[in-house]
């Protein structure tokens, strides 16, 4: 994982409760550097300052950013053995603290002090209450490599299981399903349908292109674990059977796109994709709470 990637859970510590925008995070999850965009509007509660001030020059906030630290933000198996995630102890329900006079993180060890409220953390420099971070870039990746919170011996082990994760990488859906709303607004082929004796031809009636055969218009992700039966025959009842085709290469035809190869998916990996595609709702921040489920 990218230093900048990670700096999105520091983001989320200053800006995230403070108005995280409902926003993908795909594309930030599939490997791609998150874009250096200027700073997309995040509304800020009364009383606080335009956070644009305080954010350095060199880790422009972003509204994808925002969205992936609170992704990492929740995900315990940025944890050495996937127990721990930043809100195991910054509950949201307790502003950001766990209620505890001292925390406790991997393997019930406890730590010393007791966890502040994360919240609004973009307007202070130092960072801990010795101050021994001396920005939120420093104190984001402090929590993954100590031994009593996440538990990773230094920061390259963390990088190396997250590379693991193939919602953070493989399967590369976001080659069509791009943007802030999962869909290049594109047509492709991928087989459906050309395994019946009925193909319907799709865009091919509309344009008479022959290189329109059997392609579809690539649908959104947004709500994907609410709007089943999947594709445009709705053959599919379930995402599992969705992530299986995809596995597959989808369904061979004179004009599949031939960027479809199959992806040698686990089944842990399948479901780990099926569990990120769960997880792609619009949420916006007056409904923060814990995902129930995560991307591998
Ligand atoms: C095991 C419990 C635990 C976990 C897990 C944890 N923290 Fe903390 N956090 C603490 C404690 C305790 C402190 C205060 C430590 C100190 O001052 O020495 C703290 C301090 C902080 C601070 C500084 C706040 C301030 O007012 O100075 C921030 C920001 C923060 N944590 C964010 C995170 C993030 C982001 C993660 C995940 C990457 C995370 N924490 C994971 C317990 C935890
Ligand atoms: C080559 C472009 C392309 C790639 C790569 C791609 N998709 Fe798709 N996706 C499409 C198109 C086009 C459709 C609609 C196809 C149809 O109905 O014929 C679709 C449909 C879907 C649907 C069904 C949507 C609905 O509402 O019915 C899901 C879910 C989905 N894709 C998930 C994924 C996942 C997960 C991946 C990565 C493993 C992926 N897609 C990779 C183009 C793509």
């Amino acid at each position: 994982m990218r230093r900048s990637q990670l700096l999105g859970v520091g983001l989320l510590c200053g800006i995230g409760i403070a108005g995280a925008v409902a926003v993908s995070p795909l594309n930030g999850m599939s490997g791609e550097p998150p874009p250096a965009g200027p700073r997309e509007a995040a509304p800020v509660p009364l009383g606080l300052e335009d956070p644009s001030s305080y954010i350095p020059a060199d880790n422009p906030q972003t509204a994808k950013k925002i969205e992936l630290g609170r992704r990492l933000f929740f995900d315990k198996r940025l944890s050495k053995n996937n127990t721990i995630a930043c809100a195991s102890c910054h509950l949201p329900g307790l502003a950001f603290t766990d209620g505890k006079p001292v925390s406790t993180g991997i393997n019930t060890l406890k730590g010393g002090r007791s966890a502040p409220a994360a919240i609004n953390r973009v307007y202070s420099k130092a960072q801990f209450w010795d101050g021994r971070a001396d920005t939120l870039e420093d104190q984001s990746i402090g929590p993954f490599v100590n031994p009593v919170e996440h538990g990773f011996i230094d920061h390259n082990e963390m990088v190396a299981k997250m590379k693991t994760i193939a919602g953070y990488g493989k399967a590369r859906c976001t080659r069509c399903h791009s943007g802030f709303n999962f869909t290049d607004e594109k047509f492709h082929n991928l087989g459906i349908g050309w395994d019946t004796n009925t193909v319907d031809l799709g865009r091919y009636m509309v344009t008479k292109n022959p290189e329109d055969i059997g392609a579809f218009k690539t649908s959104t992700l947004r709500e994907i674990a609410r709007t089943a039966p999947y594709m445009h025959d709705g053959r599919f009842k379930t995402l599992d059977e969705v992530v299986n085709f995809y596995n597959q290469g989808g369904i061979a035809n004179p004009h599949r796109d031939n960027t479809l190869i199959p992806l040698e998916m686990s089944e842990q990996e399948q479901a780990d994709l099926v569990a990120f595609l769960k997880a792609l709702n619009g949420e916006g921040w007056q409904q923060i709470t814990a995902p129930t489920s995560f991307p591998k």
